[in-house]
């Protein structure tokens, strides 16, 4: 038996084997901000993401530690004692799904270490906070036999981040790292969660995520805002319309109601929502039927709702945008995710790939100072346990 053998064996014997979990990031290809106002969405999970290893403890402590930021040390709590922490940082993420699932009733009988890697660029917009969320659910799930599907988790999540973390998103990003499919988009009903796995048949055409390194700050509160200005905009049309959502309304039920919120800035937000979720249906449709150039306009029509009406652009992924626009080989480019700086995405015929990644990546620099990051995009599987490690 060799020493690695034998360290294994060891492993074995004293139960101090590793168990291994991933979750995926997701780019939205199109449907933005429209899931917490009853919308559709398109996201697809991606290849890279969040991995976790986790090994028990004989006692109640948690100790969590991130490869990715290293010099935020261990963070050191126990089980029976979770609380929201600032200093925590990033470990808020694991616990506030931790703490939920306790606020659930399930029971984590023992305590554990957890080590987190992941190669999701941070604060990009790809959901690295979501896939951080769900590696924990399912490590959690998995280690304790809680059985809870993984929708669940997926709901759990969400709670996990809107009441502990206290970002109000919507359902999103945890439902496309828990329920995303290799090679499919998730058309997703925001309001019933009624999903549909659309294959992606791209012949000859890429994904193409462009990463203006522009950090969304203030995300927090900059996207709360947009969630209360939509909120306002749907009460000022509940006084004569039956509905619950934005996410129910046609164009022309909007167009022929929109006077009924006197906010100007509110009215903007409450058309974004409305046109978007209808357009995120047609870029289905048309990508079903094959046609990508439609599907590509649609995300250039997305962009510029996302600037002029939603303000969750900023100039940097503007001027990525507008770049793309004008290379023949680009079907369609836009922001991806919640905003205010982050990731486009891009669909783009595969011999012009070099052309935009030459031609964006020599402009966004001279105009902005900042080097862009260029990635094909791969679409992976759900939020899952892989195998042990001795
Ligand atoms: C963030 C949120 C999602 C969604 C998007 C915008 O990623 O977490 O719920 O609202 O922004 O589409």
């Amino acid at each position: 038996m060799n020493q690695l053998a034998l360290r294994s064996k060891f492993n074995e014997v004293f139960q101090k084997e590793k168990l291994y979990f991933f979750a995926p990031g997701r780019v939205n290809l199109i449907g933005e901000h429209t899931d917490y106002n009853g919308g559709h969405v398109f996201p697809c999970a991606l290849s890279f993401g969040t991995h976790c290893v986790f090994c028990k403890r004989d006692d109640q402590k948690i100790r969590l530690h991130s490869l990715n930021l290293p010099n935020k040390g261990i963070i050191e709590t126990d089980l029976n004692n979770i609380a929201y922490d600032k200093a925590q940082d990033w470990a808020n993420y694991p616990l506030g799904v931790i703490k939920t699932l306790q606020n659930h009733g399930y029971k984590l009988n023992y305590g554990f270490e957890l080590l987190f890697w992941g190669d999701i660029p941070n604060g990009a917009g790809l959901s690295s906070s979501a896939s951080i969320e769900l590696a924990t659910a399912v490590a959690m799930n998995s280690v304790f036999n809680l059985h809870i599907p993984q929708i669940e988790l997926v709901k759990i999540c969400q709670e996990a981040e809107n009441k502990f973390v206290g970002m109000n998103c919507g359902i999103m990003d945890q439902f496309a790292s828990g329920m995303g499919k290799e090679n499919h988009a998730i058309l997703l009903d925001c309001n019933t969660l009624k999903y549909e796995h659309v294959p992606l048949n791209l012949q000859g055409i890429s994904i193409l995520i462009i990463n203006s390194n522009k950090k969304h700050s203030l995300v927090t509160s900059a996207y709360n805002d947009r969630r209360r200005e939509s909120e306002n905009a749907l009460k000022a049309l509940q006084t004569k319309l039956p509905i619950k959502s934005l996410g129910e309304l046609t164009i022309e039920e909007f167009e022929a109601n929109k006077e009924l919120i006197k906010d100007p800035i509110e009215r903007k937000r409450a058309k974004h929502a409305v046109y978007e979720n209808q357009r995120t249906l047609q870029a289905t449709k048309a990508l079903k039927a094959g046609d990508l150039e439609t599907f590509g306009k649609l995300m250039n029509d997305s962009h510029i709702s996302l600037r002029d009406d939603y303000e969750t652009s900023c100039p940097e992924l503007d001027i990525i945008a507008e770049e793309c626009w004008k290379i023949p080989g680009v079907l369609g480019a836009r922001i991806t995710g919640g905003g205010f700086g982050g990731c486009a995405v891009s669909l783009v015929k595969d011999e012009a790939v070099k052309q935009v990644i030459d031609t964006v990546g020599k402009v966004y620099q001279e105009k902005t100072g900042l080097k862009a990051d260029f990635y094909i995009a791969a679409i992976g599987g759900p939020a899952r346990p892989m195998a042990k490690i001795y």
